[in-house]
């Protein structure tokens, strides 16, 4: 992954006062200049409805967004804010709107001295992309004398019919080439590290497979409810908000086949083909959840339903675990285990490989065969890292055989890892598209799971704090297998 220089641009961000441009984005954008990596003639254009707002007002908002978020050294981000951030409204977003964005775009690319090099950031409601993409093209904002990139938040449609036509909207004005889809997880280090763990290090590589891997649970485990999104999630539900795309994203780059390069292109090919092998998802290997009231940590919260702005009687799933298996050769009868939910005990992102079993168990005792099948878990947050699990005989007579484990941890080796949104933002700016969801890969995904979202499958309650519904059991059992104890 060699990086390009990052030459001068303006980064645009649609949806300029909007909560991602508070938490994520200008942080990211401040720590990349605080750390030297971007040009210091790079500029910063919020835009919003907003037509109050001034440049100077705006970055006394971008002032208080950055200290809210935790970054620390007020008086540089004073500077910071004062020297490369501006505003400009769009106001109904009508053409005149977009030609005084233009206009202002290029009085800043001149004072500047920037080549026409525009990064656009849709951090906005979905159902604004459409103008807004159409907006940008009819003004010719599409395509500039540098480069222009178009960076497009989730969620990419709400199924497969609204992602083909947001993909067709999007082609109309804008290359595959210049579109960035964003799915943060992809910007996480660990979960990119999944890609140098697996093709860095021969002896996993060469497990990894049928012949010896028993089964792969992928598992995203969030403590927190649904915060104040009852709006958007009323609509979504885990399987769009979560399964659609984060847990797709992990299960192709742990099923993926060795690429014959490390280019974006390469890498999404073999991505995308993994999802074309996932064989249908059978409706009675689906669990649904909703959290009812319950307590984590100690603290009562309430259930899905009590939650402010959703319906009494709501169907929402909060949770959702599911079995695929995957028919290619590498993979052929292994079952990948699925499972996500809100309100489960903790927070936890992780990978299970479970390998198989010596074909003769020689350490038997009274119970029956001593040896637990080896173990490795990927995982990705908190506490990311690796963990091994081993037999090895306890010294003691008669022979006893205990499970222990040999761990590595990033932040004991490497100190605090980076955010997602700095190492995404930072590939935009050069241009590189390995860790960005392609037009083909939201389609195959959305097609993966159309037959469930079309016909829902029951929901089932959970209290807060347990690990999703009891029938989510029913998925493993009926295999002789359980869930990873987490
Ligand atoms: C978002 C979902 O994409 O990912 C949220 O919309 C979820 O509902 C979040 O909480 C989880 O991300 P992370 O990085 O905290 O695991």
């Amino acid at each position: 992954m060699g990086r390009n220089p990052i030459e001068p641009h303006l980064f645009i961000i649609l949806g300029g006062t909007g909560d991602l441009t508070q938490r994520k984005l200008l942080p990211a954008l401040y720590r990349l200049t605080a750390q030297g990596i971007l040009n210091d003639r790079s500029r910063i254009l919020g835009v919003a409805r907003d037509s109050n707002l001034s440049d100077q007002s705006f970055r006394n908002w971008a002032r208080e967004a950055l200290a809210t978020a935790g970054v620390s050294g007020k008086e540089m981000t004073a500077n910071w804010c004062d020297q490369c951030v501006y505003y400009q409204p769009i106001g109904v977003g009508s053409e005149g709107d977009y030609r005084s964005l233009l206009a202002r775009v290029q009085e800043l690319e001149r004072k500047y001295n920037i080549a026409g090099n525009r990064a656009f950031y849709l951090a906005l409601p979905p159902d604004a992309f459409p103008t807004t993409i159409r907006g940008l093209g009819q003004v010719g904002l599409n395509q500039s004398s540098g480069w222009t990139r178009l960076v497009i938040e989730k969620p990419f449609g709400h199924d497969l019919a609204s992602a083909q036509e947001l993909n067709r909207l999007v082609h109309t004005d804008f290359n595959e080439s210049q579109i960035y889809r964003i799915d943060h997880y992809l910007g996480k280090e660990t979960v990119q590290n999944l890609l140098v763990f697996r093709f860095a290090n021969a002896i996993f590589e060469s497990l990894w497979n049928r012949d010896r891997v028993e089964s792969i649970e992928i598992t995203v485990a969030e403590d927190l409810g649904i915060e104040k999104r009852a709006h958007y999630y009323e609509h979504a539900g885990a399987l769009r908000d979560m399964v659609q795309n984060h847990l797709t994203q992990l299960l192709t780059l742990v099923a993926m086949e060795v690429p014959p390069s490390f280019e974006a292109d390469a890498i999404r090919t073999e991505k995308i083909k993994v999802l074309h092998t996932v064989m249908p998802i059978r409706p009675e290997e689906v669990v649904l959840g909703q959290y009812t009231r319950g307590k984590i940590d100690g603290q009562e919260v309430p259930g899905y339903r009590e939650e402010p702005g959703v319906a009494p009687d709501s169907n929402t799933e909060t949770s959702v675990a599911f079995r695929v298996e995957i028919d290619n050769w590498r993979w052929q009868g292994v079952p990948f285990y699925l499972r996500t939910g809100k309100r489960l005990p903790r927070r936890l992102t992780q990978i299970a490989v479970t390998f198989r079993s010596p074909p003769i168990c020689l350490f038997q005792s009274l119970d029956g065969c001593q040896i637990h099948p080896n173990v490795l878990t990927i995982t990705l947050q908190p506490d990311e890292g690796f963990d091994l699990f081993f037999e090895v005989k306890a010294p003691v007579q008669p022979v006893k055989i205990k499970t222990q484990r040999l761990h590595f941890r990033y932040t004991e080796a490497f100190g605090p890892l980076p955010e997602a949104y700095e190492t995404l933002l930072l590939d935009v700016l050069t241009g590189d598209q390995t860790l960005f969801v392609h037009a083909d890969e939201v389609e195959a995904s959305w097609r993966l799971f159309a037959p469930l979202l079309e016909q829902k499958p029951q929901v089932h309650e959970y209290a807060a704090g347990s690990w999703g519904p009891p029938e989510a059991d029913q998925i493993t059992d009926r295999e002789g297998r359980r869930w990873q104890t987490l």
